[in-house]
């Protein structure tokens, strides 16, 4: 059962039932880059995780994914990232249609996007080089091209000079932007990022927020979820809330916090 946001009560916000789109967000004649189309999640243990989740994304948007906690918003980036599948509805993303899915789709999906972990999950023994040549390695990128992109993603996110470091000689925000070099480093047209900021200090976490929006201004779709309320009013994008399992708001930018 999620946690009631006092946020929602007191900005007054409309709460809709089922919203379908933010019409705002629809460039005409494009097709989405995500789709949700009554989507219900129901975990083996019986919780409801998400219920009726209908919900369009469009390339080049940055979209927040804000709720209490409990209130799906993991379950909504699992279904992205194909972690875990609908009961019933429709999950498409780049193309891949959660019905019509089969296993070997699975990587070929992943393949599309970049995905930064809260926990950032970098390999310890590796250096900071050869944690983001890694994604390359395992999609059989050539040396030529690994040095080349593994140096500029290392310089875009300020870490050039660190890349003989280990994971260990990091600090929480230094190693956060190793996962952001490892997830663009590949070029993805998505980057999905599940709480990037929760294990950084504040300051770091407007750093990686900034770098996400750079990210975005060149092209990339990004999705971010995050409790920092003061993060997603500052950058005011589109926010969509969720509240148990149900998508109770979506703004074009940043009006619903
Ligand atoms: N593997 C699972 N099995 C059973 N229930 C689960 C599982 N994962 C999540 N849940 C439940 O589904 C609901 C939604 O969980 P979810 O992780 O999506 O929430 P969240 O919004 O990401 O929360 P938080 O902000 O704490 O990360 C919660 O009630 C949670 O307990
Ligand atoms: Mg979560």
């Amino acid at each position: 059962m999620a946690v009631h946001c006092p946020l929602i009560a007191q900005e007054g916000v409309i709460i809709t039932g089922s919203l379908t789109q933010n019409p705002l967000q629809q460039p005409l004649g494009e097709l989405p880059v995500i789709e949700f189309r009554g989507v219900y999640k129901t975990y083996q243990n019986g919780t409801h995780a998400l219920r009726d989740v209908n919900l369009k994304i469009y390339k080049g948007e940055f979209v927040f994914v804000v709720g209490a906690s409990g209130a799906g918003k993991s379950t909504f980036i699992k279904l992205i990232v194909r972690e875990e599948t609908p009961n019933a509805g429709a999950v498409s993303v780049n193309g891949f249609k959660s019905g019509a899915m089969t296993r070997r789709d699975v990587p070929r999906l992943r393949r599309t996007m970049g995905i930064v972990f809260q926990d950032f999950r970098l390999i310890p023994g590796m250096t900071v080089f050869d944690n983001v040549a890694f994604a390359m390695r395992v999609v059989g990128a050539s040396n030529f091209d690994i040095r080349k992109r593994v140096s500029s993603a290392l310089n875009l996110v300020g870490l050039g000079g660190k890349a003989r470091s280990r994971p260990n000689e990091l600090s929480g925000g230094e190693q956060q932007r190793v996962g952001l070099a490892r997830a663009l480093v590949n070029n993805p047209s998505l980057i999905i990022a599940d709480e990037p900021t929760g294990n950084v200090d504040p300051n770091m976490s407007y750093e990686i927020v900034e770098l996400l929006t750079e990210i975005n201004r060149r092209g990339t779709t990004v999705i971010m979820v995050t409790h920092e309320h003061q993060l997603v009013r500052d950058f005011n994008r589109r926010v969509v809330m969720i509240e148990s399992g149900s998508v109770i708001a979506d703004s074009a930018a940043g009006g619903v916090l």
